[in-house]
């Protein structure tokens, strides 16, 4: 363990990469399997923990998917919720913009207004509670079609107000940016901000779909965009956030070793990218792990390490006088360290 954890324990940070139900531990998820009466192929935690061995994006979804079958109450995804906060708080993050998958629910029978309502009690909890703000981003799942896209944004009408943005998850490879263009027009014509998984394993050129035909505002992972120099420029001189995922590439085989992990490239390159846990749950980490387990593979500075927590706000979508105000705070903690 790197002398580097408590200064990053300290460092005010935002988590904008993390699928609310990708924290969803063993343990909570057999509580939410006796208190809800739906039966899981595992017997034990360890049972679980040990499934968790992952060759690909697909081999974890499959798995993932899983999992989210206990969630029915508005009290699971609220619980949920709160011990993902519970967890971070402890690791000194201050704001999460989180990933939440509808379809999951809905396509199972679980109402829009269960999923969203359980989280926002959540939310506010723990902005109560431990001081965390957070906002949420709603996923469209990309192996579904577009009429299904279309048919989650209308349910999600009444909530709008309280959803920050759009997202596009799940599997990736054959599932182009591309098939999503139109509901993500209609997303930004309703004033939602728009990201995009994109270059986790697909090509560089679903980054530049993401660009151009999604619009986005950031690009969720984009390892797969250093394959191509002129993307990387374009990135760079958009000032691009990345909400990059170190232990989530290592446990997905993206990276074979954690000191291979592209993340130093980045910064080299001019990039901008953030430290995150996409589903800390199933990669063996949260998001301050991620910053130390990183922060040691690629013996990165104190220096990089404020890099990416400015980073990670300046990426947000936080008011600009919030974004100022923890930037501040970072600063007056590096100086102090
Ligand atoms: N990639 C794509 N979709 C996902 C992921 C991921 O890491 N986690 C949950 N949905
Ligand atoms: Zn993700």
């Amino acid at each position: 363990m790197t002398d580097l954890s408590a200064f990053i324990r300290g460092l005010p940070k935002a988590e904008l990469h993390l699928h609310i139900e990708g924290s969803l531990e063993p343990e909570l998820m057999f509580e939410l399997s006796r208190r809800n009466k739906v039966a899981i192929p595992f017997g034990s935690v360890e049972e679980v923990r040990a499934a968790y061995a992952f060759s690909n994006l697909q081999d974890f979804l499959d798995i993932y998917y899983q999992g989210a079958a206990v969630l029915l109450t508005e009290r699971d995804f609220h619980d949920m919720a709160m011990d993902y906060f519970r967890r971070v708080a402890a690791d000194g993050t201050r704001h999460v913009e989180l990933f939440f998958d509808p379809q999951t629910h809905t396509d199972r029978g679980v109402p829009f207004a269960v999923v969203a309502d359980g989280l926002l009690a959540g939310m506010a909890e723990a902005g109560r509670e431990f001081g965390i703000t957070s906002s949420l981003i709603l996923c469209f799942l990309r192996h579904l079609d577009e009429d299904a896209a279309f048919a989650t944004l209308k349910a999600a009408e009444p909530w709008l107000d309280r959803i920050a943005g759009v997202g596009l998850d799940s599997s990736e490879v054959g599932h182009p940016p591309s098939k999503f263009a139109r509901v993500f027009a209609a997303a930004g014509e309703r004033g939602l901000k728009r990201v995009a998984h994109a270059g986790e394993e697909g090509p560089p050129e679903y980054v530049w779909e993401a660009l151009d035909l999604l619009k986005v505002d950031r690009i969720d992972h984009g390892n797969r965009a250093l394959e191509d120099p002129a993307l990387v420029q374009r990135l760079a001189a958009e000032g691009m956030t990345l909400t990059v995922c170190p232990l989530s590439n290592l446990k997905l085989c993206g990276v074979s070793d954690l000191r291979l992990h592209p993340l130093k490239k980045m910064l080299d390159l001019g990039l901008r990218p953030t430290v995150n846990s996409d589903d800390p749950a199933y990669f063996g980490g949260y998001v301050g792990e991620n910053y130390t387990r990183i922060a040691d593979a690629l013996a990165l500075t104190k220096s990089d390490l404020v890099t990416l927590a400015r980073n990670s706000f300046t990426g947000s979508f936080l008011p600009p006088a919030e974004v100022a105000k923890h930037l501040a705070a970072i600063d007056a903690y590096a100086s102090a360290s």
